[in-house]
Order: C-alpha cells, then structure tokens, then sequence
C-alpha cells in the first residue's frame, strides 16, 4: 500500500482541490463528520475517493483497530520503558477503570480523585490556611512541560469558567525573571505551591520548586509552616516527601500515564482549581466521549484516525514538511504550543519500535498562533512560499465574548483563509483585476506576478458550537488520537523520549564546568561560549 500511496502522491500535485468540488458534487458532505461536540471538514484536503481507500487500505493492512485495542486493553505498547499507555482510563467511567486496571489500581484512582476533589473544595472553601492562618487566595503551579501545558492551556481556554476567589499560576521555564515575576505578584501568606513532576527529578521544577519555598520562608514563613503551602502530584512520593511535603499533600501518579498526556490525572489539579472539580470532570466526560467514538466509529468514520491518515498523507506522502494549527480563537491561543509537546515529542523519531529505521517522514513541524493575528505574521508564507503547509483551522461558532461583532469577523477571516489557500489567484484573474483598475500595460506586467497566488494547499476546519469544557476535552482527546494512530502507521513509540536525555545530561556537564570544573569533555565552541559567560559574570 505504501507505493501505491506514494504513486498516489506524485500524481496529486497535478490534482486541483478547487476542481474537485464539481467533480464530487457531495464533497463536503463526503468529508465532514460529526463527534464528541466537534465538526471536521476535510473536504479541502487534496484528497479523493482513491486516496482515501488506499489510506483505509493501509490502515487495515497495519492492523490499526488491533493497535488502538492494544493500548485501550493495556498492552505494554510504550516498548522501551516496558509500559502500558493507560492515560485514556482516567476519564472513563469507574466500571470502564474497574475492568481494565482492576481492583487495587481502580482504586487508587478513585481515591486519588476523591482525595483531589476534597482538596480543590477545601481551597475553593477557604478551609486551608497558611502560616498566618489567612485562607489561601492563589495557587502556583510548578511543573514544566506535560506537568504544565495541558493544565495551563485548559485554563486558559476556560477562562469563562474560572472561580473568582482562587487565583492560580504557572511556573515552568527556568530563568529567574519569569520567576520573580510571577513571585512578585503573590503574597507568601496566602499562596499554595503544588510542585507538579513525575519523576520528581526535573531540573527546571525542582529549582524552581526551591525558589519558591526560600521565597515562602522569606515571606515570613518559619520551616515548621512551610508544609502547609505544599503539595505534590508524583509518581516518586518518596522524593515529593523528601523534599517537604506531607504524604496526605501528595496526589499520586502513575508509570502508565505518560507526561504529555497527564492531564487527566491529578496533573489537572490545577485546572480543577482554576475551574472547579465539576467542570474539570465535565472536560474528562468530553475527552471519553471522543474516546468511546475512536474505540467504535468504522475506520472512514473515525474523526482521530481521519485526521491522523490526513496528517500522514500530507507529510509522509506529499512530502509535506511541516503543520500550522490556526485557533481562531483567543481562548485557544497556546493550543498549537501544547500540541507541539504532544506531537512533536512522541512522534519526532527516527526509528521504529523494533530499532529498525523508518523511511516515511515522521512527526512535521507543528507550529501556529492564535487568528487573525496569524494573519499578520506567516500567513504571507502559506500563500506564495515555496512550500505547501497545510493548514488545520479550528473555530468556535458562538463566542462568550459579549462583542459579536468581533465574533463575525474572526469567523469570517478564518473562512476566507482556507478559501483563499485553496482557490489562490491565477496570474489571469490578477491581471484582469489590475486592469479592470485602469492600471497601465506596463505596470500590470510588472507587477501581476508578485500578486499571483498559486492556492491548492490543503487544510481541513473543525468547529464546535462554543468552547466548553466538555470540547476542550474532546478536542484534545482528538489530537492525542490523531498522534496515536500516526505513530502507530509509522510504527513508532509514540510514548517515551529518549531524545530530552543528552540535552539534560550536557547542561549538568556545563553547570559544573561553570563552577570552574573540567570542561575538557565540551566542544571547542561550547568551551568559548563557556568562557566570556564566565568572564562577563566575574
Ligand atoms: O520534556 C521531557 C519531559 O520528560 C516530558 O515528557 C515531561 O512532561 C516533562 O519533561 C516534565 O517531566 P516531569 O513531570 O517528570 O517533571
């Protein structure tokens, strides 16, 4: 099937998404498809009937249905780490937990998200104080990557849905002015630190995490206090318990749920302080939703594994390098940052789950912002650049914003761009503009061929009535499926990330040799770099 892709491929960059249209009278309707709260519209992908088959095809061929039942059936299929990828059973119903954990592990996620509830009600309450017994008005979440993004992004996007009282913060990065920022800001008496990190070890966190216990102390709070502004979500409780943290503070996590997908677990405790235990539950209700779709829809009904063929076709195939989300949506403005975590680091690899090397390309660069700002920044690109990159729109129908008018023109902007990619402008039609505007022989010579727009670039739109929790977790359940079948086609682990290893290893290198130790093992140009740090520092 793949050459047959790949012949497939070759002869679509003559293939006109515009024309298709009147070639499949029913094509919209053909390649959209309704679930969990959201409407895909693929029908401007450069795509058709054959392609379509032939991706199915290879799907089948790959025992795709087998795969996703491996990792809902809790197969070990994180290969190298030797662990089942189970992060999906956090949302389910506690029966669905009951029938694929069993018994003692069902039960440690019931409690834990017993325990979780009890603690958001107690802060919303205001029944846990600090060293000066006033209740606690913010929290600060610290965590970096999956122990930030999805929490963050979910809060962020759920804005409507925030409680008043509690305010609550994230620290990830490592750079002591965003630090002191957000520090600055906050009053020790009154703020709840929960230091988010799986493995308890993270460099960034733990720094932070420290930082910000000198600060509490700084703030008038004595070491017999300072347990009472920590808590921890981990799974090395040992380390969460050494570092200060009373054991009825720690929520548990588990090897089985990896950390770009951790949100569901007590990882989202954050988000649940931020938008209550009732609206993050009503975020993981949607979230299975778009499960229970992905585990029963037949293969050319499925929405994840739709998207996740489309994102194959276009980068494996049409050799497609890259990927731009577009959120049309200020809700959704840092989605495209959290989807790079999720995609980028489990499908940017190179080789396959038996350490064979893969010959498709894998994972393409995802990147985006919020539109219509976008608009202003690489849409230019997406027109007359070199490159086709294809496009994955996202746009609620209603706004929460009373501004409706604002609403109407985000929507109709995000409408006309994948209008525009797709239809683009001939030098014909540019020219018969320019004259039509009285605009001289010579200067439309000149000029029409800079406004010449080639168009056919695919993209594909989803859109929901309004974002709430129940979509955003359904959206971000689609992604995490989309990711899924990708790596499962490419035949890759998409669940560890052997590729953050060196990096870290080499800024501890570095760190020690800052501190005027061996620096023999670094290369000439970091050796420099090295030294007029160390020279401008003294
Ligand atoms: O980015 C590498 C990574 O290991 C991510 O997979 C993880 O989400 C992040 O670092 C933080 O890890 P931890 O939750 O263990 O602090």
């Amino acid at each position: 099937m793949i050459n047959v892709l790949h012949q497939l491929a070759s002869e679509h960059h003559r293939f006109s998404i515009k024309d298709s249209f009147s070639m499949q009278p029913n094509r919209v309707t053909d390649y959209s498809l309704v679930a969990a709260g959201l409407f895909l519209d693929y029908s401007q992908q450069n795509i058709s009937p054959q392609v379509m088959k032939s991706l199915n095809d290879w799907a089948r061929q790959c025992d795709l249905t087998g795969k996703m039942q491996a990792m809902f059936g809790g197969e070990k299929i994180n290969n190298t780490e030797g662990r089942a990828v189970l992060h999906s059973v956090l949302r389910a119903p506690s029966d669905v937990q009951q029938a694929v954990l069993g018994g003692e592990l069902a039960r440690q996620v019931g409690d834990t998200q017993q325990r979780m509830a009890e603690l958001v009600g107690q802060l919303h309450n205001g029944d846990l104080v600090g060293f000066d017994g006033r209740a606690f008005t913010d929290v600060i979440a610290v965590g970096i990557g999956g122990s930030y993004y999805g929490p963050k992004v979910c809060a962020q996007a759920l804005k409507p849905y925030t409680n008043s009282q509690l305010k609550v913060h994230y620290l990830a990065n490592v750079d002591g002015e965003g630090v002191e920022e957000k520090l600055d800001a906050l009053n020790p008496a009154t703020t709840l630190m929960v230091v988010i990190s799986k493995t308890f070890v993270t460099q960034e966190t733990l720094l932070n995490a420290n930082a910000v216990k000198s600060w509490l102390v700084e703030g008038g709070c004595n070491e017999a206090s300072l347990s009472k502004h920590l808590m921890a979500v981990s799974s090395h409780v040992e380390n969460a318990i050494k570092f200060g943290v009373n054991s009825d503070r720690i929520l548990p996590m588990w090897d089985w749920v990896g950390g770009r997908f951790s949100l569901w677990s007590a990882v989202g405790f954050p988000l649940a302080c931020a938008i209550g235990i009732d609206n993050y539950n009503e975020l993981k209700a949607g979230a299975y939703e778009m499960d229970h779709h992905f585990m029963n829809a037949p293969l050319e009904q499925n929405m994840p594994v739709i998207m996740g063929l489309l994102g194959i076709w276009n980068r494996s195939f049409m050799n497609y390098p890259s990927l731009a989300v577009l959120p049309y949506s200020h809700a959704l403005r840092d989605f495209p940052g959290y989807l790079q975590q999720v995609d980028m680091e489990s499908n940017g690899k190179s080789v396959g789950l038996n350490g064979e090397t893969i010959t498709l390309a894998t994972a393409p660069i995802v990147f985006g912002q919020e539109g219509t700002n976008s608009q202003h920044a690489f849409m230019q690109m997406m027109h007359q650049g070199q490159d086709k990159i294809p496009c994955e729109f996202i746009v609620p129908l209603t706004t929460h914003s009373t501004l409706k008018e604002h609403h109407k023109v985000l929507v109709a902007n995000c409408f006309a761009q994948s209008e525009a990619l797709m239809n683009g402008k001939s030098l014909a039609q540019v020219k018969t503009e320019l004259a039509a505007k009285g605009v001289s022989e010579q200067e439309i010579e000149q000029l029409a061929p800079h406004k010449v727009m080639p168009g056919n670039s695919p993209s594909l739109t989803i859109t929901m009535d309004k974002i709430t929790p129940k979509v955003v977790g359904s959206l971000l359940a689609l992604y995490e499926h989309k990711i899924f079948v990708q790596g499962a086609m490419w035949g890759l682990n998409s669940f560890d990330q052997w590729g953050v290893e060196l990096g870290k290893e080499l800024s501890s290198a570095i760190l020690t040799a800052m501190d005027g130790e061996d620096d023999t093992k670094l290369s000439p140009a970091t050796s420099s770099q090295l030294a007029r740090f160390c020279n401008l520092g003294k």
